[in-house]
């Protein structure tokens, strides 16, 4: 965990309460501080930060809200507190994030993993669990590898490959497999899209992306939070469909007859990337919504 202050060598904005207080009067002025810096979910924010800084729970942290923190834990949680008020992700200030149940580490080389590509990694692992039980698979774009380690551990006979353009993030990929225990059964290579392709054709049973998919125009735009991940895991291009639709025309090479293709897409472009998966050859093509009723994810067999 960084240490924001010292690291900077800034000194640490005064705590309102002279570094006194129960760990519920640091939360609420961390919430307050959230708020008056426009962090979304001030209060959830702020129990995050107390659950890691006293490693524990954040059922745990409710429940000792009248219990008085040190003045170490008061010291460090009121430099992460300053870190997220600066509207850096939580999943860089925590230095880690939870996916499908496994803690991720996370760097600002990477994309912070995020709740709906849970939703894809379980999309492909329940495709693959009813096929056969050694299948091969291949995740473009792995970040910290995420979808790739949950999906290795989930199908103990499964071979996965990962690909991802930067190095750094592929070093964090290969930390967190062997973190997890699947590094041996992951081949992360540092190529572009489907390039471990030398293996022949139709050498995947399915292929899963959480591709870059943000039109480049609206990057600027978006929060904070999202403009300090890095651009390679954002920029889709010009309508955000660059990696969509370049996947989509190679899948057929790659997948073998009856496999599948599972994409996270953008929020609104179901229908186009609908057409570009029918116009590959992709049948029973199905695009999915997320729990806030947006289109998320487009699953395809070739
Ligand atoms: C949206 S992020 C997804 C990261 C991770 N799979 C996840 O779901 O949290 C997209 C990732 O694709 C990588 N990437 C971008 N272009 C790529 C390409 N042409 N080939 C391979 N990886 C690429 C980025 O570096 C980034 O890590």
């Amino acid at each position: 965990m960084t240490l924001w202050a010292r690291k900077k060598g800034v000194p640490l904005p005064a705590h309102p309460r002279n570094w006194k207080g129960t760990a519920g009067e640091w939360l609420g002025d961390a919430a307050a501080f959230f708020r008056k810096k426009g962090v979304p979910e001030a209060e959830a924010n702020a129990e995050f930060i107390m659950a890691a800084v006293l490693e524990t729970g954040r059922n745990d942290v409710r429940l000792g809200a009248s219990h008085p923190l040190s003045e170490k834990q008061g010291f460090h949680f009121w430099e992460l507190v300053q870190e997220r008020g600066q509207r850096v992700p939580l999943g860089y200030v925590l230095g880690s994030q939870g996916f499908m149940g496994l803690d991720i580490a996370v760097t600002r080389d990477v994309l912070v993993p995020r709740p709906e590509t849970e939703e894809l990694a379980a999309a492909a692992r329940d495709l693959l669990q009813a096929g056969r039980p050694d299948p091969t698979v291949l995740e473009i774009g792995t970040g910290t590898g995420c979808v790739a380690i949950a999906l290795a551990k989930a199908l103990p006979g499964a071979t996965v490959y990962a690909t991802e353009l930067s190095p750094a993030a592929l070093a964090l990929a290969l930390r967190n497999a062997e973190a997890h225990g699947v590094s041996r059964r992951i081949r992360f290579l540092k190529e572009d899209l489907f390039k471990p392709a030398a293996r022949g054709a139709g050498w995947a049973d399915l292929v899963v992306s959480n591709p870059p998919y943000i039109p480049s125009a609206e990057i600027d735009r978006l929060e904070p939070e999202v403009r300090k991940e890095p651009r390679l895991a954002l920029d889709g291009g010009k309508d955000g469909l660059d990696a969509i639709r370049a996947i989509a025309a190679d899948a057929p090479r790659h997948i073998r007859k009856g496999g599948w293709l599972v994409l996270e897409i953008g929020s609104e472009q179901g229908a186009a990337v609908r057409g570009l998966l029918e116009g590959a050859g992709g049948a029973a093509v199905e695009v999915r919504r997320d729990l806030q009723g947006l289109d998320r994810i487009a699953v395809a067999r070739f």
